[in-house]
C-alpha cells in the first residue's frame, strides 16, 4: 500500500509542562477524508498546527506527503493547504484580490495568479461578489474564499479546522461537496469538526480525541459496532404513560430515558425488543410507535467521552445546532 499522505506517530505535545497531545497516531491516505473529533481543548487545533508546521511536537514524529514536519517543514509547506479554525482573509481586499495575492505569495507570477485566481472563483461559485471587498461577506462566502485560497497551491494534503462551524445548513452541505470533490481529484484531507453529523457523512476513518488522547479511531461504522447497542425508541400518548412505562421498564431491569418527547431503551441485542415489549404488555401500557435504532456516531462520542471526560454533561448536549 502507499505511503499515508499525512502520518504521525507517538506525536505530544507540552504547553508549559502540561499535555495537550498525547502519544497520537493518525495516518490518512490520498483521496480520503479522515475527521478528528473532540471536545473544546481536545487538542484537534493542536494535533494541525503540528502537522501543518506551525509548532513542533514535544516528542514523536510527523510526516506530510512524505516529508517530516520539523526537519523538512519548507517541503511540508509547499505541499498542503490550510484553513485554519479563524479565517486569515484580508477583509480590505476584494475575494479575487485576495486569491491573486495569496497565489503571489505562493510564488505564481502576475498572469499565472490572476489565472488560478479566477478559476478558483468560478469553481467556488464566487463569480458574483469576487470583486466586492471579503469584509462585506456572509459567515459562509468567507469560509468558501479561505478553502478557495488553501487550495491555490495544488496541495496534496488539505488541513481544515472547523471548515463547517457557524455556517448555515446550505453552506454546509456546500462545503461538503467541496470536501468531497478534493478527496476525489485525490487530497488527503484532515478535517476537525464538533459535527458527529459531518464525521458520518464525510469521512472514511474519524480519530476522537479526549483530552489530548486517541478515545477512538475507525471508521464510523466501526465505532458504531464497538459500542454494540441498540436503542429502541418508544412513543407513548401522554407524558403519564411514558412515566410509567420508564418505572415498569427500570423494574424490569431496563435503564430507560427520556429523550425529546420520546422514551429510549437500550438494549445489547434485538431480540431484547421482545422483553421491552413484554414488559410493558404485562401491565397494559400500548406504545404508540416503537423503533430500533443503531447506534449513531453521537451515541459512540457520548458513550467515549462519559468515560474519558471530566463534563460528562456537555457531552450530551452535542451536536449540530
Ligand atoms: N499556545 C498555547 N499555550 C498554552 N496552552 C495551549 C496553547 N494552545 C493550546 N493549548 C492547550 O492545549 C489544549 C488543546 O487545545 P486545542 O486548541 O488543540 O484544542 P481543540 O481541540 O482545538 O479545541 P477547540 O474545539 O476549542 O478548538 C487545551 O487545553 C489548550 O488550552
Ligand atoms: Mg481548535
Amino acid at each position: 500500500m502507499d505511503r499515508p499522505v499525512i502520518e504521525s506517530a507517538a506525536v505530544t505535545r507540552e504547553f508549559g509542562g502540561k499535555a495537550a497531545l498525547s502519544g497520537v497516531d493518525i495516518a490518512v491516505p490520498a483521496g480520503t477524508v479522515h475527521c478528528l473529533l473532540g471536545h473544546n481543548g481536545a487538542g484537534k487545533t493542536t494535533l494541525v498546527d503540528i502537522l501543518t508546521t506551525l509548532i513542533p511536537p514535544t516528542s514523536g514524529t510527523a510526516r506530510v506527503a512524505g516529508y517530516d514536519v520539523v526537519a523538512q517543514g519548507h517541503e511540508v509547506r509547499r505541499r498542503i493547504g490550510v484553513a485554519g479554525q479563524f479565517s486569515c482573509v484580508d477583509m480590505q481586499l476584494s475575494g479575487i484580490g485576495n486569491l491573486v495575492l495569496v497565489a503571489r505569495l505562493l510564488g505564481a507570477g502576475r498572469r499565472a495568479a490572476r489565472e488560478r485566481a479566477q478559476r478558483l472563483t468560478a469553481e467556488f461559485g464566487l463569480e458574483e461578489v469576487a470583486s466586492r471587498p471579503a469584509a462585506e461577506y456572509s459567515g459562509g462566502t468567507l469560509r468558501r474564499l479561505d478553502l478557495a485560497a488553501c487550495l491555490l497551491g495544488k496541495p496534496q494534503a488539505v488541513f481544515l479546522d472547523e471548515p463547517t462551524t457557524g455556517l448555515d445548513p446550505v453552506g454546509r452541505t456546500a462545503l461538503w461537496n467541496l470536501v468531497e470533490r478534493l478527496a476525489a481529484e485525490g487530497c488527503a484531507v484532515l478535517l476537525t469538526t464538533q459535527y458527529l453529523e459531518e464525521a458520518d457523512r464525510l469521512a472514511d476513518r474519524v480519530t476522537v480525541l479526549s483530552g489530548g488522547e486517541i478515545a477512538a479511531e475507525g471508521t464510523s461504522a466501526e465505532l458504531k459496532a464497538d459500542l454494540g447497542r441498540l436503542s429502541v425508541t418508544l412513543r407513548f400518548a401522554s407524558q403519564e404513560q411514558a412515566d410509567s412505562a420508564r418505572s415498569v421498564l427500570g423494574d424490569a431491569g431496563f435503564a430507560p430515558y427520556r429523550a425529546g418527547s420520546g422514551t429510549v431503551v437500550p438494549i445489547e441485542a434485538p431480540r431484547l425488543v421482545a422483553g421491552v415489549v413484554r414488559a410493558l404488555d404485562a401491565f397494559g401500557i400500548e406504545p404508540e410507535g416503537i423503533s430500533v435504532d443503531e447506534p449513531t456516531l453521537d451515541d459512540v462520542f457520548v458513550a467515549l467521552t462519559r468515560r474519558t471526560s471530566l463534563e460528562p454533561e456537555e457531552a450530551v448536549a452535542w451536536g449540530p445546532s
